[in-house]
């Protein structure tokens, strides 16, 4: 009797964690489309040349904190991006254009 106890403790977690990682499969899915519909490179181009050349952003060379700080600014001068679109654009230009 107490045997199968264990037994079905047993069953119960293994199917509990199964499901969880079944669960974590899923988030990371959606995680991986995300860079398809946030590029970089996009929003570099139609998001930073409202008022300047690319020239501006493309001859600098910025650590990420200095990316995050321009970016930032350029947000409050009036470039249109939201959170998503600034940290997406922050690592793509940390990247590409670094020290
Ligand atoms: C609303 C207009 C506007 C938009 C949109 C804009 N900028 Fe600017 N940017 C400016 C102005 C004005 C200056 C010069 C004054 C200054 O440096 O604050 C400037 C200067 C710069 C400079 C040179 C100064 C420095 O800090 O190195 C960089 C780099 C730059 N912008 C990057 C960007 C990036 C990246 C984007 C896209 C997120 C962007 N800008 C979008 C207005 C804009």
């Amino acid at each position: 009797m107490k045997a199968n106890r264990v037994l079905m403790m047993l069953v119960v977690l293994s199917v509990v964690t199964a499901s969880v990682i079944a669960a974590c499969g899923d988030v990371s899915e959606e995680v991986a489309e995300d860079p398809i519909s946030i590029d970089g490179q996009v929003l570099l181009e139609e998001r930073c040349t409202d008022c300047h050349s690319l020239g501006r952003v493309t001859g600098a060379e910025k650590t990420r904190d200095e990316w995050e700080d321009t970016v930032t600014r350029m947000v409050n001068l009036g470039a249109r991006l939201n959170d998503e679109e600034q940290t997406a654009l922050i690592d793509y230009l940390a990247q590409t254009y670094g020290p």
